[in-house]
């Protein structure tokens, strides 16, 4: 499994903050933001892992991250000119992936839970994590029937048809770079993950797990403020990397 980590996009939300830096490497209590992710990936096994940024500071990410060797793992860069949409990853990934499956993680998004036996289990097809949150009308939501089987995502409903948030965290097989490429852009200028896993949905080979854990997406300052709560309360391992390097 390889994995790829978007970190790209313009963070206007969080301006001013983001006029001085990527909003990924804006700090959550003692680390820059995107050390999360990477660590959600790290210690899931992955080691192969594709980081992509916009073409803002590309430098001031490889100078703190590096070729990947002091984390146990090997890092490659690729920039995005422009924010397209987050299923450009899958287009800008393709050769990167060379044909693997992939775990995906936005650059953003701050994760309690240890993804392994889920990273270590995917076969093929797409698996998504939900959670259930109290402001539906900011992420893309899942729809249930009455047996409790997902039918439908919808990115930021008015009307939302559940709490269930669609995380930042997907798992892909190959066939995702293909599907990526057939996206059209929605009402906005770039392409929706959403229909990605509408894709996969539809053709019966989505699994949806919710996530046990605190998830934060961290994109607004209310947000960022809580993900830096989070971190001091419960990211102690991550003063050891070294325990990644062994797994
Ligand atoms: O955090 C989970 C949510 O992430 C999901 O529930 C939504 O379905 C998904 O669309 C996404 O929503 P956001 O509103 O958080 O998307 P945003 O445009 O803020 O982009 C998420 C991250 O990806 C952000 O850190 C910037 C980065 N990004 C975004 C775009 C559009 C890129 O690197 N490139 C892009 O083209």
């Amino acid at each position: 499994m390889k994995g790829i980590i978007l970190a790209g996009g313009n963070g206007t939300r969080l301006s001013p903050l983001t006029k001085v830096t990527s909003k990924q490497l804006l700090p959550i209590y003692n680390k820059p933001m995107i050390y999360y992710p990477l660590y959600t990936l790290l210690s899931a096994g992955i080691k192969e892992i594709l980081i992509i940024v916009s073409n803002d500071r590309p430098g001031d990410f490889m100078r703190l991250l590096g070729s990947g060797k002091e984390f146990g793992a090997k890092f490659t860069y690729e920039i995005q000119d422009k924010a397209n949409g987050l299923p450009e990853a899958f287009v800008i990934g393709e050769d990167f992936m060379d044909n693997e499956n992939v775990a995906m993680i936005l650059g953003d998004n701050i994760f309690e839970d240890d993804f392994s036996s889920a990273i270590k289990n995917f076969k093929s097809g797409g698996k998504i994590f939900v959670k259930e949150v109290s402001d539906p009308e900011r992420f893309g939501i899942a729809e249930f029937d009455n047996n409790g089987n997902v039918i439908r995502i919808e990115e930021k409903p008015k009307q939302p048809k559940s709490n269930y948030a669609i995380t930042g965290l997907y798992i892909y097989d190959p066939r995702v770079c293909k599907f990526a490429k057939e996206l059209k852009p929605t009402w906005r200028p770039e392409t929706d993950i959403t229909d990605l896993h509408n894709k996969y949905l539809e053709l019966g080979e989505l699994s949806v797990e919710k996530v046990s854990g605190e998830w934060i997406d961290a994109g607004t300052f209310e947000t960022l403020f809580k993900a830096t709560e989070l971190a001091r309360k419960k990211f102690h391992d991550m003063n050891r990397w070294d325990f990644i390097m062994k797994k």
